[in-house]
């Protein structure tokens, strides 16, 4: 992942339609949408607008192609190949991809470059060498019979994806599908379609049999929910807005599809007395403003001990001063716009809402510019529990920072949230580390760090925060079904 010093050039744009059993139509009813750049307000190309003929459409084909195409009888350590050989083709376009993700979403190219590409690729690497080892087990039953599991795709999944991480959503939700066997109907988010469009591209390119993956672009209540309401549909992975998890929930019911969810968060994100202050400080820094603050597990409560407070604060308050905003391109910028207008908008109420409630605003606490929807880092202190910028997920760069003395109560006000993503603990102290890596109600817990991920390590959420896990070896469970063979022997 080489590191670069010039304005990236503007990427050209190539897929822009629906991806159906290897063939790129427009939509069925001929409408478009436009996709924004969100540094510049400008529109970027028309995207077709897929809905529910479109899905019907695709999901015939993801069914033919699961049923009767060469997918179904492929041997395992050949689908392990085409997935290596689509990570093979995400590196060598990795210079456009990157570029292309910066375009449609707006985060910093050097965080495109050093984050997203390379978690991509990882995460098609890991799952390909899964696909030949989904063993089943023989299992010793009573009497004379010999029973054994198989373990066989689930069949056609729907995949719906949120904004902030498009091309990473894609391999977490496409990595596990393909391994298992799976045929997938994926829906992009509606801001940012271009480069899972591409990505499906690559896919044929590489190899995978036309109709495995199907892409469809386009809106939640359409042609999302089209694919969550299609009886045809067996499973659907969304990651997204827990109130739209609940939609699909009902929408889905009708068929018992299986769901796994990733949802949302309130991270407490947790100094102890005798952390590391400046580690803690950076941790804290990059845990809330890293992507734009628009990260499911952001540490968006920073909870610090009185005693180490002020200088804690005082160290994120230089960070965010010497914050360089700007244009995405350039790989010297930090931070980018907000994804779009409507993003902007709620992050703004909640600033007003924080500084009404009468929380502090050390930094920030604005729009910056009049281009593009960028909002300055923005630095609450005085934050109590029960104000909104302590209790709902924001999406922005807003950190909200509140003072505790006594432990017991940290633990009882950390869990005090409808969510439980993700925690995270600075401290020196390694056995009250794990005391509290053990208390803490979330689904990942981070010691002396902050949003490591690795496509080995499960993720996803307690309460709220979502149903199921994705990456690591159990990110297959809910792409493969069990199915149990009972053979009499006398
Ligand atoms: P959203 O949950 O509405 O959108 C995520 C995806 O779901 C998009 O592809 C969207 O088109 C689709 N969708 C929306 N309604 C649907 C429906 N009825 N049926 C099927 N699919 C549907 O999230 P949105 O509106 O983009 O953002 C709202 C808030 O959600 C954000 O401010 C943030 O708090 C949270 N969010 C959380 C994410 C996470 O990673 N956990 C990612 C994106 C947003
Ligand atoms: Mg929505």
């Amino acid at each position: 992942m080489a590191t670069i010093s010039e304005m990236v050039a503007v990427p050209q744009v190539k897929q822009t339609e629906c991806f159906i059993g290897g063939k790129w139509v427009p939509a069925s009813s001929g409408k478009t949408f436009e996709t924004i750049n969100p540094a510049t307000e400008e529109v970027i190309a028309q995207v077709a607008e897929g809905d529910a003929a479109d899905v019907d459409l695709a999901v015939d084909a993801a069914r033919d192609a699961l049923e009767n195409g060469p997918w179904g009888k492929m041997d395992a350590r050949d689908r392990g190949r085409l997935m290596h050989c689509l990570a093979d083709m995400l590196e060598d376009e990795f210079d456009e991809l990157s570029a292309l993700e910066t375009l449609d979403n707006g985060k910093p190219i050097s965080d495109a470059r050093a984050a997203d590409l390379p978690l991509t690729i990882d995460c098609l690497r890991y799952y390909a060498g899964f696909a030949d080892k989904l063993h089943g087990q023989t299992i010793p039953v009573r009497g004379d019979y010999f029973t054994y599991t198989r373990r066989e795709p689930t069949g056609v999944v729907g995949q719906i994806i949120p904004w902030n991480f498009p091309m990473l959503m894609v391999a977490w939700k496409w990595g596990p599908a393909l391994a298992a066997g799976c045929t997938i109907v994926m829906k992009p988010a509606e801001q940012t379609p271009l480069t899972c469009l591409r990505m499906a591209r690559l896919a044929q390119k590489a190899g995978i049999p036309d109709g495995v993956i199907n892409v469809i672009p386009g809106y939640g209540p359409t042609a999302g929910a089209s694919i969550v309401k299609h009886p045809g549909v067996d499973k659907v992975a969304f990651t997204g807005e827990h109130l739209t998890a609940q939609t699909i929930m009902k929408d889905g019911a009708q068929s018992l599809k299986r769901f796994t969810f990733e949802l949302g968060g309130k991270s407490p994100n947790i100094v102890l007395p005798d952390a590391n202050l400046e580690a803690a400080a950076q941790g804290a820094h990059f845990g809330l403003y890293f992507n734009q603050g628009q990260c499911c597990c952001a540490g968006s409560r920073l909870m610090v001990h009185d005693s180490v407070h002020d200088e804690l604060v005082e160290r994120i308050e230089a960070m965010n001063r010497d914050r360089k905003l700007g244009n995405p391109l350039d790989p010297a910028t930090q931070q980018g716009p907000q994804i779009d207008q409507a993003q902007l908008d709620k992050i703004l109420r909640y600033i007003e809402a924080g500084k009404q409630a009468g929380a502090e605003c050390r930094t920030g606490g604005q729009r910056f510019g009049d281009e593009g929807y960028y909002v300055e880092p923005t630095l609450f202190t005085g934050v109590e529990d029960d104000m909104a910028i302590a209790r709902e997920e924001i999406f922005g760069p807003v950190l909200s920072v509140l003072k505790f003395s006594d432990e017991e109560e940290l633990v009882r006000r950390a869990n005090d949230t409808m969510y439980g993503l993700a925690a995270a603990v600075w401290t020196r102290d390694i056995a009250k580390a794990h005391r509290l890596a053990a208390r803490l109600r979330a689904g990942t817990i981070w010691v002396n760090c902050y949003d490591v991920f690795d496509a080995a390590a499960p993720f996803g959420g307690f309460k709220m925060s979502g149903i199921g896990r994705e990456l690591g070896e159990r990110g297959l469970d809910a792409y493969t079904e069990t199915k149990t063979v009972t053979v009499a022997l006398n």
